[in-house]
């Protein structure tokens, strides 16, 4: 598909956005564990979060999946049954990466693999810890989906994660669930804790104290009611372009506000964004609020070290931004190049198409600013957050642009261009 994208005099209006994509993955995940019906009103409504619900069937759970209300029927700990067929995680890296965890401590087999961009995604990072544990995963060439997954009764293990990334260490905490005594993980950063906030909800003992997180297996967890906040990381497309078109005034209800992923407000508030944070309040353990946004950039940005881990996701978008206005330099960000694609070669590509400069460098790459954007075509390449990245600097672009294979935002914002469009003027 190919979604034509018209330059913005300005950007102005109030939206509310799809339920956040790794609370949503989460939720589902640990109710499907939990004893009882969870209804979980504002579930994601991207093709990620579905992956999981489509799996969650496969292993015998009821789900009942509305679109943006699901209810699943979880049947305690040990309710898993064997699949009939492999499972399929689609583009979703957090799905495979997080049920590898669950799989690992069943008295079955399972099969799991994902799409094209999926099958080039590393998984060692989770092999290794559930080796650890006792269970036996084949990968192709040793690293690359799909995997076998051998479950086995695990054993709790003390894990020091090599990198940063709250998938490895959700996967190790649900493979923790199935173990008699106490897993631990020590992170290297502090990444997203959905995962502790979820499992202390549904019932889990669990404790963080700084970058080391306890978990007591077999936990009896409950059904709830729930309720997912607006996703944060969507909300950087909006105000990205907010910020690059003048005279714009956006608010975005309802966002989930978790310290662990607000990174993004205090980038763009440093390098001069005008950002209002409204109605804060509390929702299972997670924090909810409006964001209002207002103003310009007024300088360049610096991401580097452990704020890169924090704003991998947004990295495509804050690029964007730089180049529109003061530049950015992203240090420390390897990791960009392992995901959905690699996004340090897709920006640039995609810059290029516009005649915008980029430096790039093996782990990160800097952005000069003040540049133009020429009307372009540009290419999702498979990517969610490529194509929503792109169709932002297509309001900014000297004439009308097209993203191709813009159906890639669907994998976590099935409503994205729509939302766009009501915006712009
Ligand atoms: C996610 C963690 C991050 C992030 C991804 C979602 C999660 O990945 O990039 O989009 O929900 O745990 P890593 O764990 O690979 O850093």
């Amino acid at each position: 598909m190919i979604e034509s994208i018209q330059p913005a005099k300005t950007l102005a209006g109030a939206i509310r956005l799809p339920g956040d994509k790794s609370i949503s993955h989460r939720w589902a995940m640990i109710a499907a564990l939990a004893e009882g019906k969870t209804t979980i009103h504002g579930y994601s409504t991207g093709e990620d979060c579905h992956s999981t619900l489509g799996i969650l069937s496969r292993l015998g759970i009821e789900v009942d999946d509305k679109g943006s209300e699901v209810s699943i029927t979880g049947k305690g700990l040990d309710g898993l049954r064997a699949p009939t067929e492999a499972l399929d995680a689609g583009n979703s890296g957090s799905t495979i990466r997080m049920m590898s965890g669950i799989l690992a401590g069943q008295s079955f087999t399972s099969h799991i693999h994902g799409d094209e961009s999926l099958s080039k995604r590393p998984m060692q990072r989770v092999m290794k810890p559930l080796a650890e544990m006792g269970a036996t995963i084949l990968a192709t060439n040793e690293k690359f989906p799909p995997l076998e997954i051998r479950g086995t009764k695990l054993k709790a293990i003390d894990y020091s994660t090599p990198v940063a990334s709250a998938q490895v260490k959700t996967c190790v905490l649900f493979a923790g669930l199935f173990c008699d005594g106490e897993t631990i993980v020590r992170e290297p950063v502090k990444t997203r804790d959905h995962t502790e906030l979820a499992l202390r909800m549904f019932g889990a003992d669990i404790k963080s104290i700084g970058k080391v997180i306890t978990l007591q297996g077999r936990p009896r967890l409950e059904a709830k009611e729930l309720h997912a906040p607006g996703d944060l990381s969507s909300s950087a497309f909006f105000l990205s372009a907010a910020l690059m078109i003048p005279n714009s005034n956006l608010v975005i209800g309802g966002v989930g506000l978790n310290p662990t992923r607000t990174a993004l407000l205090d980038y763009l508030a440093s390098i001069g964004a005008e950002i209002k944070i409204l109605n804060i309040g509390e929702q299972h353990g997670e924090l909810v609020g409006d964001i209002m946004v207002r103003g310009s950039v007024t300088k360049p940005g610096q991401i580097s070290g452990a704020l890169t881990a924090s704003l991998i996701d947004e990295i495509p978008t804050l690029a964007v931004l730089g180049a529109a206005t003061y530049g950015l330099d992203v240090r420390d960000a390897s990791e960009l190049r392992i995901k959905e694609t690699d996004r340090i070669a897709t920006v640039a590509e995609n810059f290029r198409r516009a005649g915008v400069e980029i430096e790039v460098r093996e782990d990160g790459f800097t952005v000069p600013g003040h540049q133009k954007f020429h009307a372009a075509q540009f290419d999702s390449f498979g990517d969610h957050r490529i194509a929503m990245a792109f169709a932002v600097a297509g309001l900014v672009a000297a004439g009308p642009s097209e993203i191709h294979r813009a159906e890639a935002a669907s994998v976590s914002f099935p409503e994205f261009y729509a939302t766009l469009r009501n915006l712009s003027t």
